[in-house]
This record gives C-alpha cells, structure tokens and sequence, in this order.
C-alpha cells in the first residue's frame, strides 16, 4: 500500500466564498486518503474597515478556529493548494503577504518538488479567474514545484469549466454543486498524483 500524502490547503476569503471551495477540497483530499491542514492566511485589514461590511465581519467570526498558515504548513506537505479570491485580475493581498513570508523555506530548497494547485473566485465570468490562477502558478514555478492542473479529466469539468483550477463566480451567489464538485476533483486529483510522485521516490 503507498504512503499517505500532507497536504495543506491555504487560502484567504473576505466573504466566505474561497472558503466554501477550500473546505470542500480539504474534505475530498482527506477522502482519498491524505492528512490534511486546512489553514487561512493572516487578515491584514483592519478591523474597522472589515465591521463596515457585515457579511465580511460575520465570515471572520464564523472562521474564527481555523488555524492561521505558518510555514511549517507548507514545509510539511506534499501537495499545497492556494486559494484566493481575484483582486483586479490577480491574488489577494493577504494571501501574497503569506506567500511573501516562504522565502527561508525557498532558499533551503524546502518548496522545490511539491505539488502545487490553485482556486479562485470572482464577482462575474470574466473577472480575471485565469490571471488570478495563472499568477500564482509564477510563484510555483519559482518554487520549483509540480503544478496539477483539473484540465478537462472529469466530467464536472465540462460543466464548470475552468482547467487552470476550480473558480466560481461569486456574483451568482454561493459554490453551489458544480463549483464544490470540481473543488473535490481538484484535490482528489492533486492527493492522486502527489501520491503517486511519493510512491516513485521511496522506490
Ligand atoms: C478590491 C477588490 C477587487 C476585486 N476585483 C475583482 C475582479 O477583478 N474581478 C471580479 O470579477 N471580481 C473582483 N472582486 C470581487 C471578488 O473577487 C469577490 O468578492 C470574491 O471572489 C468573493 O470571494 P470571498 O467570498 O471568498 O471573499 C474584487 C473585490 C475586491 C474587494
């Protein structure tokens, strides 16, 4: 039987919405059988700014137990997957800030050879989902890791559409099936192909 893989999902949500497709992931990758640490990024607004929106204060409260990322978090996982609402066209500041704070890990050669995924989401279709995605696969590439796209390798992919990485559309309201499904998909395939690299090293 192969060794079971980490795998961290670290993510920042104003409003819940990342949050809802970083849960789902978190329980499809402890389905197929990793150990996983579902962890927010540290909030950088204050909060007299976040009271003046009370769905963003309500999700702050609701969220409050999930324990914020540490870089231990990425150093032990096999498999890290990002996700963060699109800021005009790119991540969140919150969860750069994160990224920013890896670079001890990076200099050690700590991040090179993980797997890496991530999700998004934006007010409307054409918001800037790909860029937000494709601007942190820079990141990865500079970690020097393995990025696992959804591409097209399930039908929920057909229906949700996005194979640089699961993305909903906020403004239609909160992930329904179609965006939760392909959120599991993801990281049931990012915990199948970690798993698989694994196996192949100990050998
Ligand atoms: C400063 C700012 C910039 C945003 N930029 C975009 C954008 O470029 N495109 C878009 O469709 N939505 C944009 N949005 C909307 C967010 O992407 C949306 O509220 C978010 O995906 C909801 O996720 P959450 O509930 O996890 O916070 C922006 C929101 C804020 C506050």
């Amino acid at each position: 039987m192969s060794e079971s893989v980490n795998v961290t999902i670290i993510y920042y949500s104003s409003t819940g919405t990342v949050h809802a497709l970083a849960q789902a992931a978190a329980e499809a990758a402890e389905k197929a059988g990793a150990q996983v640490r579902l962890r927010k990024v540290a909030e950088t607004v204050p909060p007299e700014v976040i009271n003046t929106r009370p769905e963003w204060a309500q999700h702050v409260a609701d969220t409050a137990d999930i324990p914020q990322a540490v870089l231990d978090d990425v150093e032990w996982a096999d498999a890290v997957l990002l996700g963060t609402p699109t800021r005009f066209g790119n991540p969140a500041s919150q969860l750069r800030a994160f990224v920013e704070t890896t670079g001890p890990l990076w200099f050690q050669g700590k991040l090179a050879g993980k797997v890496y995924s991530a999700f998004t989401a934006s007010s409307t279709p054409h918001g800037g989902q790909e860029s937000t995605i494709l601007a942190l696969a820079n990141t990865f590439y500079h970690w020097g890791g393995v990025i696992v796209p959804p591409g097209y390798t399930n039908p929920v992919q057909a229906q949700q559409g996005n194979p640089y990485g699961t993305s909903h559309v906020a403004g239609t309201g909160a992930p329904g099936e179609e965006s939760l499904g392909a959120a599991r998909h993801q990281a049931t395939r990012v915990v199948e192909i970690a798993t698989a690299l694994k196996a192949g090293r100990v050998a």
